[in-house]
Order: C-alpha cells, then structure tokens, then sequence
C-alpha cells in the first residue's frame, strides 16, 4: 500500500509521541526519528511533511541537538514546533534571543495573518507555551503570523512551505490544536487519512516474525492486564506456539482471577499458558512486612525468581530442539519508557515488575516491546480490532504488587481473602451501575483499623474497608470519582454485610495530587 508518511525529527521533548499519537488520531502514519539522522534516512521514507518537536535545549547550548538544515531545503512542508521553531529561525538567519526567564504554561496568542496553517481557527487562541529562548526576529522571506502579548507566535514562509509555532498544539492544554495539526498534515502535506489499527497489527506481526525468524522463542509475563495480554497476542500472531507465557500467581491478585486468567488466556485467546501457583512462597516472603516499599520489592524479586526458574526450563526444552536466541515480550507502553531522550542517545527502563535483570546471562534474552511507541487507550484499540474479548480490553489498571499495596500493614492469608471479597464487591456494584469503563480504577482497600459496630443484636470489632474510585486520563493524575450514593450505599451495605471481618465502610475523597491512587 502507498503510505503517506509524515517524518517526526526528535529534539527531546517530553511531547514527541504525542505529535505522532495525534497524527494517529487523523489515521495518518508518522515515524519520530532523532534530530541526528542522517538526511538519507529521512529522504528515504518519501516523507509529505517534515514536523521539528519540541526539545528542553537552547539553540545556543554547545550540546544543542542539531538536524541537517538541509532538511529545511527538501521542498517538503515543514512545521517547527516550539523548539523547531527556533531551530528553524536559527538556521534560516534570523534571531533567536535567550529569555530571563522560562515562559511556561497557559498563553494567548492573536494570530496576525491567516496561513493555511491556521486555516479555520478564531482569531485568539487559547495555548500551552513551554520555552527559554525567543525568537526575536524571523529569517529573511519569513514573516510573523502569530504573537502573545511579548513573544513572537508563529511565523511562515508559505513560499518555501515552511510553518513554525512557538507553542505546543500537541498537549490537550491546546484545544484547538488538533485543528492546526489536522490543517497541516491533511491539508498542506496532503496525507491521505488511511492509516489504521489494521496496518499497525499488520506491520509489527510481519516486524516481529523477521525478528524472531523461522525457529526463535519468546517467552511472555501475562499478568492478566491489557497491556501483556495484547502484546502477548500480537506476538503470537506472528510466530504461534513458540510464543510461551507465563503467568504467576503471586497470592495478592484479585479473587479467582489465577483460574479466571489461564482460562480466558488458552480458551480464548489461543495462547500457549504455564501458570504457576507460587502464592505460599509469595505469602511467606511477605510475613512481617509492613513497608509499602519493603513490599513492593519483595514481590518484585520473587516474581523475578519464579519467572527465572520458569523460563530456564522453557529454555532448556527449547534448547534440546536447537533453539539458540530466546526472546522476552513486555508489554511496555510509551508512558512506562523513561527516554532520556532519543536525542541523547536512549535509554531504557524495563518495568520494574517484570525486570528481567536476574535472568542469565547465557539466555541471550533479548526485548520485543510492540506496544512501545503507543497509549494505553490505542492499545486497547488495537485489543478490540485484534478480536479480544471486552473483560480483557476494559480491565482497569491493577497494580503489580497487587493487594499486597491495598492492605494497609502485614499482608496475610485472612487478610488477603476478607479484601478480595470486598473487592469482588465494589467492582461487581461498579460494572452493575455501568460505571466500570468511566472511572480509570475503582477498588477497595483493607486498613488494619478495628471500630465497634452493632450486627442483630451483637456487637462487632471489625476492620475498616475504603472504596476507591478515581477519574484519570494516564495515572498521573487523579480525581475522586462522585459515585451516585445509591451505588455507594449498595457496595457498603453488601460488604458489611457479605464479608465478615469488615463492620466500617468508608469512601475516599482525595484527589492526586496530593494523594496517590493507590494507599500504599
Ligand atoms: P499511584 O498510587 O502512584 O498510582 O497514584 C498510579 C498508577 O500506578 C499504579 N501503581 C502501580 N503499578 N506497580 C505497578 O505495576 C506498582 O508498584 C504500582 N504502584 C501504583 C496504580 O494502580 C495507578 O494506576
């Protein structure tokens, strides 16, 4: 197929995939490359529109990321994004004059002439700025098209087919910037919006399968998740069963959810399951433990310990069937990757979860993360159009120390079954009043606080159950979901009464910041 390509030349900033996730959205295929790349390379992939990102950098400091500026002579239109827009002015002649201080947050911005860019947008734009520098003065054939109230805005040689903002279309924080994008991607590099789920199913399988080869084995952590479970399928499509996951109950998972798991992942989904019940040694471990962080690292090196053990001996098997390279699949997810930045050379950060350090050496183990360069709500896109099942693609997030983080103290058997019975409870109220997909997690928490409460004609002294629920577009932030008081009063009454050894029930009402989601 004859792919509109838009390039993404990487200057560093936090934002970059954000640019091509928008460019996404338009079904519009885009490559984020670093800043660094040879001309070649960028020629090579028939771009119809350069875009220069944003970068943290000033275009005088020594390291400053550089493009070939020849990029700015292909003929091919060009949009300069904050950054870019300096790179561009720099390089062109005009000035560019470091600022006292850093313009950072909300702006309006009056746009002063209506370029092709612009087309359709009001007159006063509402923007999110983040730089340094300013340009001062646009390259000679440029003129100014956009400003704030002290800052030049935009500027445009639409001769040369060359657009350039100071601020940042991309961020949500930009509401008419999708327009911008849109205007520059449809209508001036004349993209053809044909770009779907479909051809990212399509490209990382044939992707996958050329890197794996003819008799390669990948071994993959399902931890039930969206995220694992569909790279786990993706890479499955592409090589089958020497595709093996492994899926380990730790003892803090949510009720029946070992057994539901494996079924839903071998019946169907196809996938080829070794599950192994490692509660008892989990639990161990956790006996005494009541520093969240103590916890999370106790459970992260035993999973590590168990999922070593599992995967030597898929390895073992393999071996003896002349298997040489062995391939871990992670569902990493663009927000789970720290990038220093593509410009200083990458680096990589595996979840820690399913940290793969204590694997041996002799493994040869090497990464496929297919879900890299996504979001999470594209990942469950991509889930949908792969045919998955909507309970997989619609599970909210669950952390991977699981309820070992929602029992405030020691986590223990009895305490781990009274809260996933509390659980089972808020989720099921939660799903019942067609709320489950609105709200980003939604969940109970075990504190290890005793009151006195009044059953029939007895008194009690229970533990204490908080219910959770919070609004969030990413996890990084959060706000208390306002659950109608009919689903509130239902989940209480239900868990006070259905679960013995909870009397209190109590609902959370903070927001993140400055609370976290979870407790722990
Ligand atoms: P907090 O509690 O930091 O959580 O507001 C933000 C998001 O991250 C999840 N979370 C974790 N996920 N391992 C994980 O895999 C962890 O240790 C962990 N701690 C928190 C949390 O559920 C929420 O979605």
């Amino acid at each position: 197929m004859d792919t509109s390509t838009i390039v993404i030349l990487d200057f560093g900033s936090q934002y970059t995939q954000l640019i091509a996730r928008r460019i996404r959205e338009f079904n519009v295929f885009s490559v984020v490359l670093p800043c660094t790349v040879p001309l070649e390379r960028i020629t090579a992939l028939a771009p119809l529109g350069i875009i220069l990102s944003g970068g943290p950098s000033s275009v005088y400091d020594a390291d400053a990321p550089a493009a070939d500026p020849a990029v700015l002579a292909l003929g091919i239109p060009v949009l300069g994004i904050c950054y870019g827009l300096q790179f561009m002015t720099y390089h062109l002649g005009g000035k560019v004059e470091p600022a006292a201080s850093r313009e950072y947050g909300h702006a309006e911005v009056s746009i002063i002439k209506e370029t092709a860019l612009f087309r359709g947008l009001p007159a006063t734009l509402q923007v999110w700025m983040s730089h340094g520098d300013n340009a001062v003065e646009p390259p000679a054939g440029f003129e100014l098209t956009a400003q704030t109230a002290n800052a030049v805005a935009g500027i445009a040689d639409e001769s040369r087919k060359m657009w350039a903002v100071q601020f940042h279309p991309e961020v949500a924080h930009t509401p008419q910037g999708m327009e911008l994008l849109k205007n520059f991607v449809l209508d001036i590099c004349g993209a053809k919006a044909d770009w779907t789920p479909e051809h990212f199913i399509q490209t990382t399988v044939e992707r996958v399968r050329a890197q794996v080869g003819e008799t390669g084995h990948a071994i993959c952590g399902l931890s039930g998740g969206v995220d694992s479970s569909v790279a786990a399928v993706l890479v499955a499509k592409a090589i089958g069963g020497r595709l093996t996951c492994i899926f380990v109950n730790n003892g803090v998972l949510r009720k029946d959810e070992f057994a539901k798991v494996q079924k839903t992942m071998r019946e169907q989904l196809g996938l080829n399951v070794v599950a192994v019940d490692a509660s008892e040694r989990f639990l161990g471990k956790l006996a005494g433990v009541t520093d969240p962080e103590t916890k999370r690292k106790v459970i992260g090196n035993e999973f590590i310990a168990v999922f070593d053990d599992e995967a030597k001996k898929i390895f073992e098997a393999e071996k003896s069937a002349g298997e040489e390279i062995a391939w871990l699949v992670q569902g990493t997810l663009y927000p789970d990757v720290i990038e220093s930045s593509s410009v200083h050379g990458p680096s990589h950060t595996i979840k820690s979860h399913h940290n793969v350090g204590g694997l041996p050496e002799n493994m040869k183990l090497k990464l496929i993360e297919p879900l890299r360069d996504l979001f999470k709500d594209e990942v469950r896109r991509i889930g949908r159009d792969l045919g998955m099942p909507a309970e997989i693609i619609e599970r909210q997030p669950f952390p991977g120390p699981g309820l070992a983080v929602r029992i405030l103290g020691e986590v223990t058997k009895e305490r781990v079954a009274l809260l996933q019975e509390a659980d089972e409870i808020v989720v099921s109220e939660i799903k019942a009043a067609g709320l489950y997909r609105q709200v980003w997690q939604s969940f109970a928490v075990l504190l290890p606080v005793k009151s006195v409460g009044v059953m029939g004609d007895q008194r009690t002294y229970a533990y204490t159950c908080a219910v959770r629920a919070v609004h969030s577009e990413d996890g990084m932030t959060a706000d208390w979901a306002p659950l109608p008081y009919d689903v509130l009063r239902k989940i209480s009454s239900r868990i006070v009464s259905e679960v013995r050894g909870i009397n209190r029930v109590v609902y959370d009402i903070t927001s993140k910041p400055p609370g976290t989601i979870e407790w722990e």
